[in-house]
């Protein structure tokens, strides 16, 4: 595993998403990911899937310390109260005291930004939150967020057809993570001629080329969700090769 450094800490470059993993299939991929040596993962409130999150992580017996925990508050409980009351229902969940990351999911005009991150800081002052993020904000709404909370992550659509340049500029000139999340345009990169060829010379598969592409850039991490043991195994196994600087301009030169 290869870790980010964000404001002096050091967060796991890959993760696994857990959108669309529901009941057995969501604690067994959770458990086996973390058996794997995966040590970040991704769910939200949204996903109605924190308990089996939860029972995943309990299950591989990995210590809590190791693992980058994230969850997103969805914006019809961006008021104070319902930001309060949901997070502490996803600590039982995930039966965890606290989790490592906590996002606003999407931008939403119906809520002041200042109190959703209000409550969102109060959680973090009681310590059931370590750090504060958003999710699906344009750089200027990153801007304003920085305004009431310092901002440690803001999780978007990053994959080789979908450039975030400005974000990736905006993550390194205020020091935070930029999640990819889709890293695989849901599968979608499978058969790609160009990650193809770039993938050969190095021994590995389209996902693998689109995932090193993404983590080998600073400050940005990736959440492929994936359900089988062979999914779960190929996009860890990034971390043995480095794509050169004319094959990075090739993967990103694919963005429409
Ligand atoms: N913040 C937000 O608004 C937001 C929005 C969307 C997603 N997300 C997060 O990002 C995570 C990832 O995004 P996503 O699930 O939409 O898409 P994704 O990770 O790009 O793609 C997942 C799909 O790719 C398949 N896959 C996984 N590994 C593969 C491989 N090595 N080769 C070929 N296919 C592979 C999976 O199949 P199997 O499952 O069958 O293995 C699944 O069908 C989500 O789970 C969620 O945690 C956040």
């Amino acid at each position: 595993m290869e870790y980010q450094t964000i404001k002096g800490e050091k967060v796991p470059s890959l993760g696994l998403g857990t959108y669309r993993l529901t009941g057995q299939t969501c604690v067994r991929a959770v458990e086996r990911a973390l058996s794997m040596g995966y040590r970040h993962i991704d769910t939200a409130q949204m996903y109605d899937n924190e308990a089996e999150v939860g029972r995943g992580v309990e299950g591989a017996g990995v210590e809590r310390a190791e693992i980058f925990l994230t969850t997103k508050v969805w914006p019809s409980d961006f008021a104070r109260d319902r930001v309060l009351k949901k997070t502490r229902e996803s600590l039982k969940k995930l039966l965890t005291d606290y989790v490592d990351l906590l996002l606003m999911h999407w931008p939403s005009e119906g809520v002041p930004m200042g109190e959703t991150l209000g409550a969102m800081r109060q959680l973090q002052e009681e310590g059931g939150v370590l750090h504060i993020g958003v999710s699906n904000f344009s750089p200027s709404l990153v801007e304003e967020a920085s305004g009431h909370a310092e901002i440690f992550c803001n999780q978007v659509q990053y994959h080789p057809y979908r450039s975030q340049d400005a974000l990736v500029e905006q993550a390194g000139q205020m020091d935070y993570l930029l999640t990819a999340y889709t890293p695989l345009s849901r599968g979608g990169v499978q058969g790609d001629a160009t990650l193809k060829e770039i993938g050969e010379t190095h021994g590995k598969t389209e996902a693998q080329v689109a995932l090193r592409w993404l983590v080998q850039q600073e400050r940005v991490s990736a959440i492929p969700k994936a359900t089988s043991e062979e999914h779960l195994a190929e996009n860890l196994d990034v971390f043995d090769f480095e794509l050169s600087g004319e094959e990075m301009e090739r993967v990103s030169s694919l963005s429409r």
